[in-house]
């Protein structure tokens, strides 16, 4: 099976499309300091978003996962443009899973009027119906004879707006800790999906203000797939880690979309186990690095 992994394409907007009555409240200044920075260097997301679509079509892609950060600011307008740029995935012939970023549970407004859910709802199904114990989490996709795909939301508001930091519900943790056994999941290929990364490309873990808390906790549940990969985003670089003691390596897919770091995995996972391939953006489209798994 043919896998698209990518992440952190921060559709935004500007302020001035942006309606007053859409701003996200308290974390207004922080959103205004990101479209002001960083924010520009995603300008080219919708454009390169198409480009990624006709890739996957052309690669023959089979599955697409998309590891969290839609938006900018979790604004409707955001959600809305973000919808309507990864509808092609959607629609294509291949299979969409994803999970939230924090970007997109950007404040508890955002959270409480579920915007998130809102748009991207439909998408948050799980083939084991037992599964998810806290709202649509962990989900469960069960993928052709051997890949599955679990689902973990691992973000949340950060009130405070020099913190960005994530965790994984601890009812999901031991949900996942029990999928390790479960019979539907045997013989399988597990992709293990969630927003922030619990290790950097060195192996060490995210600072305290930035990173997964329990990265730790993760990586043991984790440890009881004999045969999978971690998928994550958040940190805006591709690259892939090997933990000691877990047997499923770490792929961050880094950003699909931000100027001078575009980047992706493109995976083939099956029974035997898993070739990676790591993506680029040429300035006008995407390709692989095949020298660089
Ligand atoms: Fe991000
Ligand atoms: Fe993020």
């Amino acid at each position: 099976m043919r896998v698209l992994h990518f992440s952190d394409i921060h559709i935004s907007l500007g302020l001035a499309e942006i309606p007053l009555f859409d701003w996200p409240g308290k974390r207004m200044a922080g959103g205004v300091n990101f479209l002001r920075g960083r924010g520009r260097r995603f300008k080219g997301a919708l454009r390169k978003l198409g480009r990624l679509a006709e890739f996957a079509e052309t690669d023959s892609v089979d599955l697409v996962i998309f590891s969290g950060d839609f938006t900018a600011m979790g604004t409707n307008a955001e959600f809305a443009a973000a919808r309507e740029a990864i509808q092609p995935f959607v629609d294509s012939r291949a299979e969409f899973v994803c999970v939230p970023g924090n970007h997109d549970l950007y404040t508890r407004r955002v959270v409480r009027r579920g915007r998130f859910e809102k748009h991207f709802g439909d998408l948050l199904t799980s083939d084991v119906e037992d599964a998810p114990v806290d709202g649509p989490w962990p989900l469960v996709r069960l993928l052709g004879d051997d890949v599955a795909v679990i689902g973990l939301n691992s973000a949340r508001p950060n009130p405070v707006p020099w913190k960005s930091s994530g965790r994984i519900p601890d009812a999901q943790i031991a949900a996942l800790r029990s999928l390790a056994g479960r019979p539907e999941l045997e013989d399988r290929f597990v992709f293990l999906v969630t927003h922030y990364a619990p290790r950097l490309a060195d192996g060490s873990p995210d600072t305290r203000l930035h990173g997964l808390e329990n990265a730790d906790a993760f990586l043991e549940a984790c440890a009881g797939f004999d045969r999978g990969a971690i998928l994550c985003g958040h940190v805006h670089r591709t690259y892939r880690v090997r933990v000691p003691g877990v047997g499923p390596e770490i792929f961050c897919a880094g950003s699909a979309t931000m100027h001078e770091l575009e980047g992706f995995w493109l995976f083939d996972a099956g029974a035997d186990g898993l070739a990676a391939t790591r993506g680029h953006w040429t300035g006008d489209d995407y390709d692989l690095h095949p020298s660089e798994g």
